[in-house]
């Protein structure tokens, strides 16, 4: 692994931005035109919203990666790239190369209760935050890990500008908890975390795997270098599909069962998907479980009632058929 700087930030929403900002104006003397900026669907919305917020020269949203495949004609482009992705948990990996492309690797779910870690991640930015690290969302803390000396200049000029430096209580507290995870060299918060986060994945494929009607995002198992074994998906989200054709607004037909989600649209993915957080406390967990079970065993009854029916049919319609040949 080469040399890296580490900037540290009072928030990681506020390193996409810097990260942005530092790539755009990164050797931008031979280009004229705003960078273009993408992430592949589905996305965290925030690039999104942030990008375009600041409407600034140097940078422009301009949505899906795939519209940029051919980037010999285009000018500088700058991928957000999500691994493992909110919300379907891929790890997924830069799919834009040569001059003109640069990544931002955001990894603040790359932690082994999230995701198997098939290697240390040695991207040219990453991006971490204490909030999926350790769960304190509230303590707003985050950090990037960049190899370019003048890109890490860049964001810590950003930062400095934008908040004139990070709450030193945040540091404090990001410091604590950082030791605490080093004590163990991470192995309690990680079996603890990969072992809830593992049963969460299973009860709720468990029941969607009774429906029809619902499908889940497929993970398979993988080998983690750091628990040194294959272990099994224990994503933070579900990304859910409403499978039957009538049902193309998913977060409408889980909210009528009480079930709150995030619609696909929110990920600039077609409303049939939904966004559900497993990373919530166990309690409302729990009642996540009983609802989408009394849904599936709703649709299964529906679905016995449909079949006895058409069993029952079956005698009634060769009668008729017999009645009508003879
Ligand atoms: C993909 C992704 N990146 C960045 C963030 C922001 O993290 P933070 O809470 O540290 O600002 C989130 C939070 O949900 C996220 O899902």
């Amino acid at each position: 692994m080469k040399l890296q700087k580490i900037a540290w930030c009072s928030y990681s929403t506020q390193l996409l931005n810097a990260a942005v900002h530092a790539l755009s104006s990164h050797n931008s003397s031979n280009s004229s035109s705003p960078a273009s900026v993408v992430a592949t669907i589905p996305y965290y919305r925030l690039y999104k919203t942030q990008t375009e917020f600041f409407r600034s020269l140097d940078y422009r949203f301009e949505g899906d990666t795939s519209s940029f495949l051919n980037i010999s004609e285009a000018g500088k482009v700058i991928e957000f790239v999500t691994s493992p992705n909110n919300p379907d948990g891929k790890l997924n990996k830069a799919v834009l190369h040569g001059p003109n492309a640069s990544a931002i690797y955001d990894r603040v779910y790359y932690w082994p209760h999230f995701t198997a870690i098939p290697n240390p991640a040695d991207d040219d930015l990453m991006l971490f935050s204490l909030s999926k690290l350790t769960g304190h969302a509230g303590s707003r803390f985050g950090w990037a890990v960049i190899k370019n000396e003048s890109v890490y200049q860049k964001m810590t000029e950003y930062m400095s500008s934008s908040s004139m430096g990070v709450s030193r209580d945040a540091q404090l507290r990001a410091l604590k908890l950082i030791n605490v995870v080093l004590e163990t060299r991470g192995k309690q918060i990680f079996e603890f975390g990969y072992h809830t986060m593992r049963n969460r994945w299973e009860s709720l494929s468990k029941i969607l795997s009774l429906s029809n009607r619902f499908s889940l995002q497929k993970l398979g198992p993988r080998y983690c270098t750091y628990f040194q074994k294959i272990r099994g998906p224990s994503p933070a989200y579900a990304w859910v599909k409403c499978e039957r054709e009538e049902d193309t607004d998913c977060y409408e037909v889980l909210k009528a069962a009480n079930i709150t989600g995030r619609s696909g649209s929110q990920f600039s993915a077609p409303d049939r998907y939904v966004r559900l957080s497993l990373i919530r406390s166990q309690d409302d967990f729990d009642i996540l479980i009983q609802r989408l079970t009394q849904l599936v065993s709703e649709e299964r009854q529906q679905q016995n009632h449909a079949n006895n029916f058409l069993q029952l049919k079956k005698p009634l319609m060769s009668t008729l058929r017999r009645g009508l040949v003879y």
